[in-house]
């Protein structure tokens, strides 16, 4: 491993608060599809549950007036990490569900109809792609799909010809889970918006990695989910603008959404009660928002400007290892690192992607194989097997890629 890699947090250090790295002594090369926990994120869970376990926004007595302010807490810790409001975010269970939820938006406030068209790209992971599908056929819309580059970036000049007057909603993903290709969202935006259309985004992957801001972004929703981004599995976020979401029924309905329902001549009457509250009937995941706000303070001790700066080297390396294996097939969206993730997705001549993948994992390095939940995108570009991906995060270093590399090259 050479020393001027490029620059490089210190993983080693790092490495030391992820108690299941320390145990298992393995390589860690998933993290597109979930993060490792540092302690800090384990231990804020089980204080949680410990101290302080009592429902919330219900309660007078102390236990439940101290969970609640944890969980409002949390709200504006997410809600500052994107550069927003805190009134603006709503935890979900993940990504997906956020996008469902925008989704069925749409439907539940009557904003498509069948003259409407929905545009979406080819290399939107599946989550971003069949919620669209689903309401364009309940309704009889067009769905519109763009295609993308051979390095899977998004062509501004095909989304302009695709994006009329017609369009209610662009829905991109900020980063793709299979090239890692940061998209420019803001152009995008910029088009659909001078149509009066809405732009959805999936920042599953990007929000873990690099700074965000909704408002320089100048998007509409962005759904995002705590457990890449090194908090548990079961919260997700759906940040949507205030002056949209407003007057905008959820599709979700139930306790804790209003502020007074009666019934009067025989009529349900509700007034819902403000934003965040309105988006999150029902008792929400308490501890796994409050495991997401210690996500977020300890990625903002490190800063997510060096943790791109990180996975940036790694992408490098990562790349120009691959380019020296005789049996290397090709790389989803190529070699170049432009407005890459630190994620890498590959093939060889020698293994399937299946059978790569069960050989690593034996020798104690995860990663994945398959289509990654975003088939067409494989198949227009030629992969029609899938592809391993590896995905880095903070805790990862070259060391890594070169156990990878070794593993690839030996019988
Ligand atoms: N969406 C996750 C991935 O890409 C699960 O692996």
């Amino acid at each position: 491993m050479p020393n001027d890699l490029g620059f490089l947090l210190n993983y080693n250090e790092l490495k030391e608060d992820f108690p299941l790295l320390k145990k298992t002594g393995i390589v860690y090369l998933d993290n597109a599809a979930t993060t490792q926990k540092p302690r800090q994120v384990i231990n804020a869970i089980n204080r949680f549950y410990i101290e302080l376990n009592a429902n919330i926004a219900r309660g007078l007595y102390e236990l439940s007036l101290k969970a609640t302010k944890l969980y409002e807490e949390a709200h504006e810790k997410v809600a500052k990490f994107i550069g927003s409001e805190p009134g603006e975010v709503v935890f979900t269970k993940n990504t997906t569900d956020s996008i469902n939820i925008v989704a069925w938006m749409f439907i539940a406030n009557k904003l498509v109809s069948r003259e409407n068209s929905i545009v979406v790209t080819i290399s939107e992971h599946h989550s971003n792609l069949l919620p669209w599908k689903t309401i364009a056929d309940i309704v009889g819309c067009k769905l519109r799909i763009a295609p993308v580059d051979k390095n899977g970036f998004i062509d501004i000049e095909i989304m302009k010809e695709l994006i009329d007057e017609t369009t209610v909603v662009a829905a991109v993903g900020l980063a793709s889970n299979v090239t890692g290709r940061i998209q420019n969202v803001r152009e995008v935006a910029k088009v659909v918006h001078q149509y009066g259309g809405y732009i959805v985004v999936d920042g599953a992957q990007a929000v873990p990695h690099i700074p965000i801001n909704v408002k320089e972004l100048d998007i509409d929703f962005l759904a995002f989910s705590g457990h890449k981004m090194l908090g548990p599995t079961g919260i997700g976020v759906l940040w949507a603008k205030q002056d949209i979401v407003e007057n905008l029924k959820y599709p979700v309905q139930g306790g804790g959404a209003i502020k007074s329902v009666r019934v009067e001549e025989g009529n349900i009457i509700v007034d819902y009660a403000d934003m965040p509250w309105r988006g999150e009937p029902g008792t929400p995941h308490i501890a796994g928002a409050i495991g997401l706000a210690e996500a977020i303070e300890y990625l903002n001790k490190i800063g997510l400007e060096n943790i791109k700066k990180h996975e940036e080297t790694l992408t490098r390396y990562t790349l120009k290892r691959l380019s020296e294996i005789n049996s290397l097939e090709g790389v989803v969206g190529g070699f170049s690192a432009e407005n890459r993730l630190g994620i890498v997705s590959f093939t060889t001549k020698k293994y399937t992607p299946y059978a790569l993948a069960t050989k690593l994992g034996l020798e104690g390095i995860a990663v994945r194989a398959g289509f990654h939940c975003a088939e067409p995108l494989h198949r227009y570009l030629g992969f029609n097997e899938g592809s391993v991906r590896v995905s880095f995060y903070l805790y990862n270093g070259p060391e890594d890629v070169d156990k990878l590399i070794q593993a690839i090259e030996e019988k």
